[in-house]
Formats: C-alpha cells, structure tokens, sequence
C-alpha cells in the first residue's frame, strides 16, 4: 500500500516561478494542489506541467481576496500539509502608479491564506519575497542579517510586510514559516514548455535580450553606465529559476521534516556572484552565438547600483546550492523566446 503522497497547496502555480517550483515539487515525490486567479498567466501552463512531469496536477481558478473563495476551496482539500505562497502582482513600476492595488491584492491574498492555514491547523509556509528588502546594500554581498532599507516600491514594501505579518503570525500560532528572497530569477525549463510569459515590453532585462536577440525589438537600452561597478553598468545576482524552484523543495522539506531551527526563518536566493547588465550581453552572446545591439542610456529610476548574495546560509541549512551558470541560463532563455514565437505563428 503506497503512502499517500504528502499535498502542497502552490498559489500562484500557473506563473513563471511557481510553475517550475510545481514541475521540481512533482519530480521530488509530493502532490501539488495550484491556486491562481491567471491575472497573469493561464491555465494551460497545468497542461504544461502534466506534459513536463507526467503529472498534472489539480487546478483552481480562486481569487484569494475573497475569503469565502478561499474557505471553499480548503473545505475541498482537507489534507493539505503545506503552502507555498507565490500569489502577488510584481511589477515595481505599476506598483509605483497603483499602490492601493498592489496592498489591497499583494496583502490581502496572504492574509486569507493564512488565515485559512490557522483555522485548519496547516502548519508549514514558504513565502515568495525578494532581494528588493535590501534595496542599496551598505556591504556586498548581502547576508540575511543585512538591515531592511525603506522600500521605494509598493511592491517593495507588500514583501517587508508580507515578512513581518509572518514574524508576528508564527509567534502566535502553530505556524511555522520560511521566507525566500530571490534575486534575480531568470532562464527557463529546459523543455521550453514553461517559462516567464510577457505582456508588452519586457521590463526585465533577460527577456528584452532574447526579445532583441529574435528581433522583436530594435536593440538594448543599457539603463546607466556610470555606476561605481567594474564596468559602469548596474551589477545584480541572476540565478537560474530551476534553482530556485529546487529551493522551495528544500525548504518544505526542511518544514515538513522539522529541521526549522525556529518557527521563522529567511534565506537568500542567489549564485552569490554579481553581473554586469555588459556581462550579460556576453553571456548570452558566448552560449548563443547571436550578438545584440545595444546602446548606453541615462539611468533608470529606482535602480540599485549592485546587488548580490551571500549564500552561506541557505546552502548550510537548506543543503542547496544554484548549480546552474549564467550561460545556462541564458540558453534556457534564449530556447524558451524561440517556442514561444513558434506557439505564435502555430496559433
Ligand atoms: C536588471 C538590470 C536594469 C532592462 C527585478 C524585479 C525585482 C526582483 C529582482 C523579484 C538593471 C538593467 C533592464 C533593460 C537594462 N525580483 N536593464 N535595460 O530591476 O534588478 O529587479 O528582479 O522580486 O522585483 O524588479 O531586474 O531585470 O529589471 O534589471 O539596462 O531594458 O538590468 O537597469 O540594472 P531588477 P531587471
């Protein structure tokens, strides 16, 4: 008689760093239950997921603002063991614009999954947060302990206190939660079934790249070149999302098992190596072969200067380390651009 599988419920699992952690949580045995109210992505990433995996796993198209919403669907899943929390919106520009959005669903969503957790006695939480708590770090690389800077983004701002509702809720309840601040995530699934879908003109810079690469778009703008960093340009920590999807494993694992050395725990998501915005030029030039025109531009507003992890600590307690280079990740990227204009011109 096989155990039954232990369940995980995944908010936000049809996005770009929830489908892969899904794909990565399948692949290491548990059962995945995804929520997601697709304001961002679609419902057939599950499709993706089950061609990926040889599993598909159950969807729910919930909006976690609505509490009702949120009880029916764990009244359907009592034995759900763990959350793992990706559900937010993301861009920091438009949260600059639409701040009241940003708090009313950013906050919102977790407050009902908690909520939620406390009532049915589900103990365990991992919770999506970012790099962007330290915004201009006194000391490089950043550690854990780093002080939270002011955040200059309402988007910013949903993750520091996204982190202190935890640090508060876990004192009072039987919760115990885990906070991963991501660096910068970037790449793709090998397969190229998944990875991060755009909407109009990428903000990013790993997808204007391949976008520019396909021809989408006329050339790089390289947003300041008078930086203090080696080479002028902005200097960020790029790590491989199949990494960090293989973290959140890690981390669940270490709830479920009860390794947690206290009921509230952060950890850094990074290589722990510093880019270039020119170093990653050549980096997709070097795994791809296609060079990309580019030009220096004035500074964008709210850019840090530099910005990349210490990872000491995720990798002695999580027993994880991003294995994947920048060149693999931008293979993966480049091999995710080319797919999805084949879906294009297939559709
Ligand atoms: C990287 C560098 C740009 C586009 C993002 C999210 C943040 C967090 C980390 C999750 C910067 C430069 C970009 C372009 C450029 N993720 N750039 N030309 O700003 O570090 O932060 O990832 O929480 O929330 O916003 O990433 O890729 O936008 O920029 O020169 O066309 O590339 O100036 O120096 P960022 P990014």
């Amino acid at each position: 008689m096989r155990t039954p599988k232990t369940k995980i419920l995944v908010t936000g699992g049809t996005g770009y760093i929830g489908s892969h952690t899904v794909v990565e949580l399948i692949a290491s045995g548990y059962e995945v239950v995804i929520i997601d109210n697709l304001s961002n992505s679609s419902e057939t990433v599950v499709d993706r997921i089950g061609e990926i995996t040889g599993v598909r796993p159950a969807f729910h198209r919930v909006e976690m603002c609505e509490k009702a919403e949120m009880q029916a669907f764990f009244d359907q899943h009592p034995d759900i063991r763990a959350v793992i929390h990706f559900a937010a919106f993301l861009q920091v520009n438009e949260s600059v614009k639409e701040p009241l959005t940003y708090y009313l669903n950013n906050l919102n969503s977790q407050l009902n999954v908690l909520q939620c957790m406390k009532e049915r006695n589900i103990d365990h939480f991992v919770f999506s947060s970012s790099c962007t708590v330290y915004g201009n770090p006194d000391n490089l690389p950043v550690d854990e302990r780093a002080p939270i800077k002011k955040a200059e983004s309402a988007y910013g701002n949903t993750k520091q206190m996204g982190e202190e509702i935890l640090e508060h809720t876990v004192k009072a309840t039987r919760i115990n939660a885990i906070s991963l601040r991501y660096f910068n995530p970037v790449g793709a699934h090998e397969s190229a079934l998944i990875g991060e879908v755009q909407h109009g003109v990428p903000h990013h810079l790993v997808p204007y790249i391949t976008e520019t690469a396909f021809g989408k778009r006329s050339q790089l703008n390289v947003f300041g070149s008078d930086y203090r960093t080696h080479d002028g340009t902005c200097v960020r920590d790029y790590i491989h999302v199949v990494d960090v999807a293989k973290a959140h494993v890690a981390a669940i694992d270490r709830l479920i098992n009860g390794k947690n050395r206290s009921n509230y725990e952060v950890f850094n998501l990074g290589t722990g190596i510093g880019y270039s915005v020119l170093d990653m030029i050549g980096a997709f030039t070097k795994a791809t072969g296609i060079s990309i025109k580019y030009e220096l531009a004035p500074r964008r507003v709210g850019d840090v200067e530099a910005v990349y992890a210490d990872t000491t600590l995720a990798n002695r307690e999580l027993g994880w380390k991003a294995m994947l280079n920048v060149e693999d990740m931008m293979r993966s990227a480049w091999k995710w651009e080319q797919a999805v204009a084949a879906k294009k011109t297939e559709a």
